[in-house]
């Protein structure tokens, strides 16, 4: 691990919390993927962990998971792994959470080809909520002001690297994964249809009521009482941090200039100007 300028620890060109070890990152080339896992792929603060309350809550229905441990025993990042979560005993089917890229991945997530879910979301929006993020939270570098912070996340000097690499690196790859992308606009838009995108992607035969109950413990609201799901329980390891914070699309007009902006729509252009990609910002 290299310390980055803003004391993260940068490793195999990806930047980690100051936490992370080298061997810890490397334990991962021999996980036993199942093919019945499923790994829920994000860049930070892209819906995580909204999209691992809709998980838990659809494998819920069919008994699948234990609702009274918390959605991060229920659905551990691979690279925060620990011996209490006892991923390697636990029933199929298991459920993962990482914001790794692809070459950091386990092997056997290309070969045994479990479902992957990748949300992305548009950057503007992407950065404000990093950047909220950040400062709140009492166990990361001071972020400086905004535009400071910018500079940061698009030089990928941030937990996670870069937005654009992150999802130009998944993007690319998606033929070698049994993989489906959704956008956090379109969950904010259409929750239930995404909800259902879903279901029908991990072969999940859901009644309607099943559906809604889902829905119904997905929206903001209800996450932000839901103390399984928010997070807050991180409190009593004294990290003090908000995960739900607005939930909203085109808060980012509340922070951008015009100038930095227009700056990351050329950036857009440049780095993943020739994939398919659109971005929802309002
Ligand atoms: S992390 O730290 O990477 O796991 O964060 P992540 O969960 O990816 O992103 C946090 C942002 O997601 C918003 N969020 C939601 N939006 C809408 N509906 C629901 N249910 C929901 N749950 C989480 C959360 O508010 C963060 O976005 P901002 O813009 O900061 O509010």
């Amino acid at each position: 691990m290299e310390p980055t300028n803003k004391n993260y620890n940068r490793y195999k060109n990806y930047v980690f919390r100051r936490q992370t070890t080298a061997e810890q990152i490397d334990a991962l080339q021999s996980f036993e993927v199942r093919d019945s896992d499923v790994y829920l792929i994000t860049y930070p603060k892209s819906g995580t962990i909204w999209t691992q309350q809709i998980l838990i809550s659809i494998f819920s229905m069919g008994g699948d998971v234990d609702e009274s441990k918390n959605n991060l025993f229920q659905m551990p990042w691979l690279e925060y792994m620990k011996d209490e979560f006892d991923y390697t005993k636990r029933p199929s089917p298991r459920l993962f959470t990482s914001h790794l890229t692809p070459i950091l991945m386990p092997p056997g997530v290309k070969d045994k080809k479990p479902k992957v879910i990748y949300v992305m979301r548009n950057p503007k929006d992407n950065v404000v909520s990093y950047y909220h993020f950040t400062k709140g939270c009492s166990t990361l570098p001071d972020t400086g002001d905004f535009s400071e912070y910018l500079e940061d996340y698009l030089k990928g000097d941030v937990i996670g690297s870069s937005w654009f690499d992150h999802i130009k690196a998944w993007y690319t790859q998606k033929d070698q994964y049994d993989i489906l992308f959704l956008n956090y606009e379109d969950m904010v838009l259409d929750l239930k249809g995404e909800v259902v995108k879903i279901c029908n992607f991990l072969g999940k035969n859901l009644s309607e009521a099943d559906i809604q109950n889902v829905v119904e413990k997905a929206v903001f609201k209800s996450m932000k009482t839901d103390s399984k799901a928010n997070y807050e329980f991180l409190e009593k390891r004294n990290i003090s941090v908000t995960f739900m914070r607005k939930g909203q699309i085109g808060d980012w007009k509340n922070t951008l200039t015009v100038n930095q902006s227009e700056r990351i729509d050329q950036l857009i252009k440049e780095k993943l100007g020739d994939l398919p990609l659109k971005f929802i910002y309002e």
